[in-house]
């Protein structure tokens, strides 16, 4: 998987929002797939910068996230959804925003999910598609065990994945126990891949994500199967990996 180490997040920030531009100038009516998280952040706050000054336009764009939390109400300050609205979508306003909808009943959320990837292939599928890595592997929700054909389904959240929440959610038996995700194969779908990895924290699944074997006990390895995928490292979160064996 190519591999690029920053010499600070910044940069890594400044190079994926300019290709998102680029693309949105190519190709007005993009549809990008959108993650949440400490990851990309920066990502959406140098898109609202370029679109204040006059630089973008996403008045055609469409957008899907890859995950929702479920049980929580519409409008809860801790769905993903309020959190795009406040780090992008109200300052940019895309034509179109999609994310699984986190209170549809547990009755009716297998369905939920179906529809979700319908949409998703019925808007001719995501040109580019932002990520994180979970501490865990994770790629969207898809914990440890999910498979390289896995599509949008409803998923158990992992205990790693809950706890690393509490930091949202104020303690645990508030963070809910399962999700909607994008699966790794509507992942891998994408056109383009464009993953984000910055700190310390994140040095150890960093380095299984390049070199454990691809499998599903570490669902980001499946990444490095993908045609246009590239990864962005701050120096923190390449230091286990040796400058030698970089893949490039
Ligand atoms: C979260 C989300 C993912 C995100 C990942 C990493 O739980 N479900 O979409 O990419 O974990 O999060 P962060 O960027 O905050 O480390």
């Amino acid at each position: 998987m190519p591999t690029f180490v920053v010499d600070s997040r910044a940069e890594a920030e400044h190079v994926l929002a300019g290709e998102i531009a680029d693309l949105l100038r190519a190709r007005p009516e993009a549809v990008l797939g959108l993650a949440t998280g400490n990851s990309p952040i920066g990502v959406y706050r140098d898109l609202c910068a370029l679109h204040a000054a006059g630089e973008v336009s996403f008045a055609r764009a469409t957008t899907f996230n890859l995950d929702e939390y479920l049980g929580l109400q519409d409008g809860d300050p801790r769905t993903f959804r309020r959190w795009m609205q406040t780090h992008l979508f109200d300052h940019v306003q895309p034509r179109s925003t999609n994310l699984p909808e986190c209170h549809a009943p547990l009755a009716s959320a297998d369905a939920v999910a179906v529809r979700y990837e319908q949409a998703l292939q019925a808007a001719g599928g995501i040109d580019l598609q932002v990520l994180g890595i979970g501490l865990n592997g994770h790629i969207g929700f898809n914990e440890p065990g999910s498979t390289r054909t896995s599509r949008t389904r409803v998923v158990e959240l992992d205990q790693r994945t809950r706890k690393h929440a509490v930091r949202v959610f104020g303690d645990l038996a508030q963070v809910p126990t399962q999700a909607i995700t994008m699966g790794v194969a509507s992942i891998l779908d994408a056109r383009r891949l464009r993953v984000l990895a910055f700190g310390a924290e994140k040095a150890e699944i960093v380095r299984r994500t390049l070199f454990d074997p691809i499998s599903a006990e570490c669902p980001a390895t499946f990444l490095r199967g993908h045609h246009d995928v590239k990864l962005y490292l701050d120096a923190a979160a390449a230091e286990l990996i040796e400058d030698s064996a970089l893949p490039s």
